[in-house]
């Protein structure tokens, strides 16, 4: 699946925050953003998903050619995009597992036979390294910040995306749960030839990741792009490069 996002200004409550951004992403391309705070790079990350309170005023974004701006957020997720939130939302008495299930229910048109369903989830826990008892409790509710992290990718395993955008996967994760993270996210996009955006602050993740393209986004737009070694760059000298 191809996403090609085309000179996209994005407005908060009439703020411009994305001022004409465009990438294109190809089947299994890892393309990394990085840039300061505020920069836009979660309000890029919402709007591609569909958040009903942004607005897009000029540019497009296309899945496979065609334009998804008139998708809702449950559309853009049945065409196969997936969301990992920077800051996962706690929802007490919503089950991890029942939240896993319905998710995957609601997208694909063949439901999986619940025994089926909970080995996937068991296994990918596993590779995870999440606690056996996460799957029991309540939807990121009291979860470490590196546990909710780790629960986000759960879902990206159990939903199989064809195109995942990964909001600082890494940030509050500890060194290993960065490599297992990391490693997992890169078994997807190699065995699945899943397209990958990820957002991050540190270059420490790219130890394990192998991305296509860095791009550099400061005040809402691209600055610059370049391979590995710009990440590199930026944690030397800082993004006045
Ligand atoms: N709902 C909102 N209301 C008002 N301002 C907003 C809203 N959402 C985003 N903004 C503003 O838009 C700008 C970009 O925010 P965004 O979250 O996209 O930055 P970011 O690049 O992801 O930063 P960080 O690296 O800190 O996560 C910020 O100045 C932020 O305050
Ligand atoms: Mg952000």
């Amino acid at each position: 699946m191809k996403l090609e996002i085309k000179d996209l200004h994005v407005s908060v409550d009439d703020k411009e925050v994305v001022k004409g951004v465009s990438i294109m992403v190809n089947d299994g391309e890892l393309h990394v953003i990085m840039g300061p705070n505020g920069s836009g790079k979660t309000t890029l990350a919402k709007a591609i998903m569909g958040h009903p309170q942004l607005r897009v005023t000029k540019g497009d974004i296309l899945v496979d050619g065609k334009s998804i701006l008139g998708m809702k957020v449950n559309e853009r997720a049945k065409l196969g995009l997936f969301l990992q939130f920077q800051n996962p939302v706690e929802i007490e008495g919503l089950g991890l597992l029942n939240f896993l299930n319905t998710a995957r229910g609601a997208l694909t048109d063949k439901p999986l036979q619940f025994k089926e369903f909970m080995s996937e989830v068991k296994d990918s826990s596993k590779a995870l390294e999440l606690k056996e008892d996460m799957i029991g409790r309540s939807l990121n509710h009291g979860f470490s910040g590196g546990e909710k992290k780790k629960a986000e990718v759960l879902q990206m395993r159990v939903l199989k995306p064809k195109i995942s955008i990964l909001d600082e996967p890494d940030s509050g994760l500890d060194v290993d749960a960065v490599r297992i993270v990391a490693k997992n996210v890169e078994a997807m996009r190699q065995e699945r030839k899943m397209g990958l955006i990820v957002i991050t602050h540190y270059s420490r993740i790219l130890n394990y990741m192998q991305p296509q393209f860095i791009h550099i986004m400061k005040e809402g737009k691209m600055v610059k792009e370049g391979g590995s070694e710009l990440a590199h760059e930026v944690e030397s000298k800082g993004y006045n490069i």
